[in-house]
């Protein structure tokens, strides 16, 4: 069978208006990184979250985020880590490689992420933070989680990076936690050019060392220069927060991507409204098969990132539902999010038992379908007519 519908590893088409914003920052830009398209995106992004001036920082991709967040975080040996064990493997390992100890929380049946349960359960006399991840573009109770960590002193930190624009009690997703990391990688709803990240934090101390954790340690001398070119350009020195002094790394982000971002930030609310209204048709067009379970909001707390279901009737049918969409229709669904203690990975370290069955029972049986924005209507439409037809056709 012809493939007729892919699984793409690529979000949108870009308008030629955005081509042209590319365009103008690579004939004119100056320097190419870390110029005024850096400071003009990252002013916008934090106007956009609704959160502090100087609070958001664009990074070279979602993970580089997140390895600072993990360093911000200043792990002691012992120190715990509350993280669902249904989610990408970059949502945990920079966590683990500063030695934090991650216990896996469960996620809840029909909305797919943490709760502010699932996360008290998993809560030890040990925990030092919290990465709450609003996989496939749904926030999580974030009021009820962040009232929940400040209570009993934990760091919370929003892994945001399928949720860009999603909002719950009229807040975006991204904007409740001491810190949040945001990806713009090739296959989210905003993406700049393939890479790109950013990364929020709301403790203005701990911001201000980003920029030199961010680059190389860079900063100024603690004194004044009579000659500007003595004793060099500019000085390094080691970030240091409280006690604790932070490596730093080289995680900027291009000047031509962050002028992409910032033109992005004027059609994210499009995209993810359009995403979502489609997501809604085609869950509405399957409503007489209960037996595929989708998560269906119609409000903004939801961005529809990704598409997925949960086929109830168990993992043998929901490999032949997968089966048939390739073979006699040629469409590509795929099946998304291994929980993380089932990697080689993970077991290696010892990290390899979790009590998580609502996530092992939704991996094994589900469906995520291709659904990047550019997707046709006609495609759409013949997505929804196959999946129909393919359903019918089953016992
Ligand atoms: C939930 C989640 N966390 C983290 C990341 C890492 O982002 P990046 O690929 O930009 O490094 C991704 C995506 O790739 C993701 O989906």
């Amino acid at each position: 069978m012809e493939m007729k519908i892919n699984f793409s590893g690529r979000a949108i088409r870009y308008t030629e208006d955005e081509i042209a914003a590319v365009v103008e920052a690579m004939r004119t830009a100056d320097p190419l990184t870390q110029g005024r398209y850096m400071r003009e995106f990252e002013s916008a992004f934090a106007r956009y979250q609704g959160v502090a001036p100087g609070s958001c920082f664009t990074t070279m991709n979602g993970c580089a985020a997140l390895e600072m967040s993990a360093q911000l975080c200043r792990f002691k040996p012992g120190d715990e880590l509350v993280i669902p064990s249904h989610t990408f493997t970059a949502s945990a390992y920079p966590y683990l490689k500063k030695g934090a100890v991650p216990v896996w929380a469960d996620i809840d049946p029909l909305t797919r992420v943490v709760t502010a349960e699932s996360i008290e359960k998993a809560l030890t006399p040990r925990t030092r933070a919290v990465v709450v991840v609003h996989l496939y573009g749904y926030v999580a109770d974030m009021p009820e989680i962040a009232a929940l960590c400040r209570e009993r002193g934990i760091l919370c930190i929003e892994d945001a990076a399928q949720a860009i624009g999603a909002e719950v009690a009229g807040r975006k997703a991204g904007s409740f936690g001491d810190m949040a990391v945001f990806s713009f990688h090739s296959h989210k709803n905003l993406t700049t050019l393939g890479e790109g990240g950013m990364l929020y934090v709301a403790d203005p101390q701990a911001a201000a060392i980003i920029p030199a954790l961010r680059h190389n340690g860079h900063c100024a001398y603690p004194f004044e220069r009579p000659d500007y070119w003595k004793p060099a350009m500019g000085n390094v020195d080691i970030p240091r927060l409280g006690d604790d002094l932070l490596m730093p790394s080289n995680y900027c982000l291009g000047e031509v991507e962050c002028a992409l971002g910032l033109k992005l930030l004027e059609r994210i609310d499009t995209i993810n409204d359009e995403k979502r209204a489609r997501a809604l048709r085609f869950i509405d067009g399957l409503a007489d098969f209960p037996q595929l379970q989708f998560h269906r909001v119609e409000s903004r707390r939801h961005n529809y990132h990704l598409l997925v279901a949960r086929m109830t009737t168990g993992t043998g049918a929901r490999d032949r539902f997968i089966r048939a969409m390739h073979d006699e229709k040629g469409i590509k669904c795929v099946v998304q999010y291994i929980p993380l203690d089932r990697y080689d990975f993970y077991r290696r370290l010892g990290f390899g038992t979790a009590r998580c069955p609502e996530a092992d029972a939704f991996f094994d049986t589900m469906v995520s379908f291709p659904f990047q924005h550019w997707m046709s209507d006609a495609e759409l439409d013949y997505m929804l007519a196959s999946a129909r037809d393919v359903l019918a056709g089953m016992d």
